[in-house]
């Protein structure tokens, strides 16, 4: 054995986007198919409740829809291990413990937290929980003893708190949790429709589930080149967030000749995300299937959470037991 443990999580807010699986699904699917790591996927649903915990409705169901969209792209229970934060309780006791040896100036300095107590004016984020985040984040991650964390950029100030947090517990009790090392996942450049950040709350999102009329209409009102206005004017393919996507999702060769139409505006736009819109269709068409087989296969879902907690748990437990005796309690 000897493999390096990986762990990750997402919180359930929904179905997924083409953001997510070029920006963390992709790549938790490499690492889970080198054979040097053994990784730990779960469903955050205690922290999906520090900023919906008003409206827990959607919750469960978005549950077992990300799961479904994880297996679509092609994470393997066989090599993986999937499960949910809340169905491994230990995580909330090692939270607690945590919790009391966190100085409140590291969380009150987070600058995630800073930034999500502004964007999300429209609820009320002044509470203890949602200050803890990142402290149920480390006790997501050491309980597994992770060696590494893949996780975009935005997310690097939890995992280096994470590390503070696991360095005080060592200090302060015994030596039990290697320090976790962040995996940065490079996120490429592709934004939503709009032309900003692809995001679920700014309705602007390409997702896994968007097929035939709902994927060409949504790229058709993709922006492009602004400066673009007609089509006879040459385009600027570096600025186009249409010409994003076809490095993903076409062939290298045509997206030279886009490339070079477009400049000689030999090419209109309109045409252009046709093309982009019949690629993604095909790129997607694997995963499609498997959404579908999956949707009509829930229980074999089902089975493969439940494995996974299950696994999970036991490695939470034998954890636990180090931790109450390193802390006398
Ligand atoms: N905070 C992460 C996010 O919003 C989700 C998360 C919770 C997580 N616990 C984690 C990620 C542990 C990595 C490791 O994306
Ligand atoms: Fe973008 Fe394609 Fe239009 Fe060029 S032709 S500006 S790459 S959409």
């Amino acid at each position: 054995m000897g493999k390096k443990r990986i762990l990750s999580g997402m919180r359930p807010t929904g179905k997924l986007h083409l953001g997510n699986l070029h920006g963390a699904l992709e790549n938790w699917v490499e690492l889970q198919n080198d054979d040097v790591y053994d990784c730990f996927y779960f469903v955050a649903d205690w922290h999906a409740l520090t900023s919906d915990y008003k409206d827990t409705s959607a919750i469960n169901e978005n549950i077992v829809d990300m799961v479904i969209d994880w297996l679509s792209v092609g994470l393997d229970a066989d090599k993986s291990t999937i499960f949910i934060q809340s169905k491994v309780p230990e995580h909330a006791e090692l939270f607690l413990i945590l919790s009391m040896i966190t100085p409140l100036s590291w969380l009150e300095r987070n600058p995630t937290y800073k930034e999500m107590k502004v964007e999300l004016k429209d609820r009320d984020l002044s509470t203890f929980g949602f200050l803890g985040y990142p402290v149920l984040q480390a006790a997501d991650i050491i309980m597994y003893k992770a060696y590494g964390v893949p996780v975009g950029v935005d997310q690097l100030p939890h995992v280096e708190l994470t590390r503070e947090i696991a360095r005080r517990f060592n200090f302060l009790y015994r030596e039990i949790f290697p320090i976790p090392e962040p995996l940065l996942t490079e996120v490429p450049k592709l934004l939503g429709v709009d032309g900003r950040k692809m995001s679920k709350s700014y309705e602007n999102s390409i997702y896994l589930s968007d097929r035939n009329d709902v994927l060409r209409d949504k790229v058709t009102t993709m922006f492009t080149d602004p400066q673009r206005m007609r089509k006879s004017d040459p385009g600027r393919p570096e600025i186009c967030n249409v010409f994003a996507f076809h490095h993903i999702y076409t062939p290298r060769d045509e997206v030279s000749a886009i490339e070079e139409d477009c400049r000689k505006a030999a090419i209109g736009c309109v045409q252009c995300k046709k093309r982009l819109a019949a690629r993604i269709s095909e790129g997607m068409k694997p995963i499609h299937d498997r959404q579908d087989y999956y949707v009509n296969h829930k229980e074999e879902v089902e089975n493969i959470i439940a494995e996974g907690i299950s696994k999970a748990a036991s490695i939470a437990r034998s954890t636990m037991d180090e931790v109450r005796e390193a802390v006398k309690i």
